[in-house]
């Protein structure tokens, strides 16, 4: 398969919560060595996303840029925003410069359907912010149905799409479906991992992505 040269700027988003996400943002962030942006975080009692990819990269915490909303309860963001007494506001989060190697991997919170607040979800945070985005997907039953809905609400809304990523066990049904149906490239696909470290997330990177620049 062709690898896909990373934009310098990407969002990723996915079908749902719990889809690999955070794992895939893992993944860019192993190759890239780039600038990690997780905006929303809602619940801060587990391991926050942000201390995840950090301790699974073992990069140093100037690849971390720190939430601008860090919600206390595990909720979807207009709800866990209320009871914290805040209301989220699209404008406060603004992209960071993306030193220190060129490449910012900015997260979202579930999938884009997922309200902020009373008006906005998390769909228009993707268009505010105008960033190409990636999409996470089940490799499993249920995928097809998920993600042509996913990728059907982002093209309407002008989003640029880089591709969609299946997690799980390789299914080639449905990938080809997801491809033919949706349009869209199933750039990436992770194995299930027995073990998360630095070597099992740079040889996916270095199998499906390159940066375009010359190997270190
Ligand atoms: N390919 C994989 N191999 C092994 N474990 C995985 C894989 N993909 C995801 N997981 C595990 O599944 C769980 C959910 O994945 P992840 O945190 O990446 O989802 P997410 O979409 O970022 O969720 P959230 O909406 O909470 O941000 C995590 O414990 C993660 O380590
Ligand atoms: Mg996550």
């Amino acid at each position: 398969m062709k690898r896909l040269k990373l934009p310098p700027r990407l969002f990723i988003t996915g079908t749902g919560t719990g889809i690999g996400k955070t794992m895939m943002a893992a993944i860019l962030m192993a190759g890239t060595r780039g600038l990690y942006w997780k905006p929303i975080q809602s619940g801060l009692d587990e391991m926050t996303d942000t201390e995840w990819i950090r301790d699974a990269t073992g990069l140093p915490q100037h690849h971390f840029w720190p939430e601008t909303y860090r919600l206390t309860q595990p909720l979807s963001p207009h709800a866990a925003a209320r009871i914290d007494g805040i209301a989220i506001d699209l404008a406060a989060m603004t992209l960071p410069d993306p030193a220190p190697s060129g490449h910012l991997i900015v997260e979202g919170a579930g999938g884009i359907m997922v309200p902020l607040n009373d008006t906005a979800f998390m769909l228009d945070l993707i268009a505010r912010l105008n960033l190409p985005t990636l999409v996470v997907a089940s490799s499993q039953l249920g995928t097809i149905n998920h993600t042509l809905l996913t990728l059907d609400q982002l093209k309407r809304h002008g989003i640029e799409i880089t591709g969609v990523v299946l997690n799980g066990p390789q299914h080639d049904s449905n990938r080809h479906a997801i491809e033919y149906y949706g349009k869209t490239k199933v750039v990436a696909q992770i194995e299930p991992l027995a073990q998360v470290d630095v070597a099992a997330l740079s040889r996916i990177f270095d199998a499906n992505f390159t940066t375009g620049l010359p190997a270190a």
